[in-house]
């Protein structure tokens, strides 16, 4: 089982609950988060969208209509009317064998309700998701995370990543709190590959990578450790997946089971 050094530690496979433990419960709900408490993830994962009146809360797609009963683009809903909806059936009906009657009740959780419910007994993947489209994200994040003492000199190393496709929000980030260990996400089209100044231009902010796993290769993987990366592929839930991934050098994985992962991580 895994060695109890950093969470940052190159050493370490680290068990990243996708949305919760969305495999179990509706993604994106405090019943998704403490199921993956429950299943001791290392990290609850955290995407997040801004209300019309710009509140975080958590939730992957830019509209409310997947992961509802309702629809409409988040930015042109307040937070009452967020708040309002119905953040479960829709799982219930999707995955009838996972359903529970008590997943009708859950809402939408604003990021600080996330934070005061686990507060510093949990760690925290955080992605900011089309940050261009709300210049006001970074701040308010780093706003939420000081407040609740969730960054700075005296926090553990990895108490909170920061993750983001857009490479400008993670230099936000790293300019105005530095102490952030961040992940640049790359989703490869095809086989993965990266330029060696690709690399140092990554290195110079951030402390890895997350890929799409289907890209990735043996090779890629070993290069990436060799260059001091962390790598954590997205979103890998087939224990043979986890197995090989494992095999080849990633250092934490995505997954909506955290449970298989720890079964796979004992097993090995
Ligand atoms: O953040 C890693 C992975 O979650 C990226 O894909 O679309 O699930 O946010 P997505
Ligand atoms: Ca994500």
């Amino acid at each position: 089982s895994a060695a109890k050094t950093g969470l940052l530690s190159p050493n370490r496979i680290l068990n990243i609950a996708h949305r919760g433990a969305s495999g179990y419960a509706p993604e994106h709900t405090l019943a998704s988060y403490q199921k993956a408490k429950e299943l001791d993830g290392d990290y609850l994962e955290i995407d997040l969208q801004m209300t019309k009146d710009c509140t975080l809360v958590a939730m992957h797609d830019e509209d409310v209509s997947r992961t509802t009963n309702s629809d409409g683009k988040v930015s042109d809903l307040s937070l009452d009317a967020i708040e309002a909806l119905d953040a479960g059936t829709w799982f219930n009906d999707e995955y009838p064998y996972q359903a529970e009657s008590a997943f009708s009740q859950l809402t939408v959780p604003t990021l600080e309700e996330v934070i005061d419910t686990f507060g510093s007994e949990v760690n925290y993947y955080i992605e900011t998701k089309t940050p261009s489209e709300e210049p006001a994200m970074v701040d308010t994040l780093l706003r939420i995370l000081q407040k609740h003492h969730l960054v700075g000199e005296d926090v553990p190393s990895g108490k909170v990543i920061i993750q983001s496709f857009s490479k400008n929000s993670l230099l936000e980030v790293h300019q105005k709190e530095p102490s952030i260990p961040l992940i640049q996400l790359i989703h490869f089209r095809k086989k993965a590959m990266l330029t060696d100044p690709e690399v140092d231009e990554i290195k110079s902010y951030a402390v890895g990578i997350g890929a799409n796993y289907e890209s990735l290769s043996k090779e890629f993987v070993g290069e990436l450790r060799n260059d001091g990366l962390l790598i954590h592929p997205y979103t890998v839930n087939e224990p043979a997946d986890m197995k090989r991934l494992i095999d080849w050098g990633v250092t934490g994985i995505f997954t909506n089971y955290p449970d298989r992962l720890h079964d796979v991580v004992d097993g090995m």
